[in-house]
């Protein structure tokens, strides 16, 4: 399925710790307080078989997971996400604002994981039933800055990974971003919050009540 003009399906993507959990809650914020009804999901997760399928996922012991089975996983929970949830909110004609969606997985399994970004794009195809984000809002920091910014945080098992695999990360997002630049805003995230907070409701602005 593609999605029509009408559609509102916002994608924030970006290396783990670069702020694009708060930016999202931000957005959905500012869009109900605007009287326009929107949703927040979280991938992978967000629906009880998702939620099981993240537990597989993100445990930290999990070392013998193969990286295609990886994939896999990731998809099968956005599968899930996408029939429960997405379609039938958009189809309301409400928002869905998702923290994290199919990008992750040609960044993550792709760059991250060295799969091949061609196979991934077929896979997430499927998963999506060919549901497309209409913006999607990459928010890039170096690596040392993400890891800085969860320091606190108890590493999950992708998390563990390293800083070169986040850097390997950051890398195919940046060359997805140029491969669909119509779709994928590119916003520095070692700004202040409220700042990409403004740059991200302007260019929301610019795209949907102008
Ligand atoms: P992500 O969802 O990308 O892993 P979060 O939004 O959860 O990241 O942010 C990780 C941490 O960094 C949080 O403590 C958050 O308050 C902080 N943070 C988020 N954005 C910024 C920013 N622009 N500058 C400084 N700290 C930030
Ligand atoms: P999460 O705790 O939700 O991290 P974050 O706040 O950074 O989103 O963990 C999700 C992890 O799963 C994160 O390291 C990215 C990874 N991931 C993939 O590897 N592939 C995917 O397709 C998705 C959706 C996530």
């Amino acid at each position: 399925m593609s999605t029509s003009a009408k559609t509102r399906f916002i994608t924030f993507e970006g290396i783990d710790g670069c702020g694009k959990s708060t930016q999202a809650r931000l957005l959905m914020d500012k869009l109900n307080e605007e009287g326009c009804k929107a949703i927040l999901v979280r991938e992978p997760g967000g629906t009880r078989v998702s939620e099981a399928v993240r537990e597989i996922l993100l445990t930290k012991d999990m070392d013998e997971l193969q990286g295609r089975t990886e994939a896999l996983l990731m998809t099968a929970s956005r599968a899930q996400l996408t029939d429960e949830v997405i379609l039938p909110n958009l189809d309301k004609g409400n928002w869905v604002i998702a923290d994290r969606y199919a990008d992750s997985t040609l960044a993550y399994q792709g760059g991250g994981r060295q799969l091949d970004v061609e196979w991934l794009i077929k896979l997430n195809l499927f998963a999506t039933d060919e549901l497309t984000p209409d913006m999607t809002i990459f928010v890039d920091v170096v690596p040392e800055e993400g890891k800085r910014r969860r320091e606190s945080n108890n590493p999950d098992r992708i998390e563990k990974a390293g800083v070169d695999f986040q850097q390997n990360v950051r890398k195919m997002y940046q060359e997805i971003a140029k491969r669909f630049p119509e779709r994928i805003i590119v916003v520095d995230g070692h700004e202040a919050i409220e700042k990409i907070q403004r740059t991200i409701w302007q260019e929301i602005t610019r795209r949907y009540f102008l």
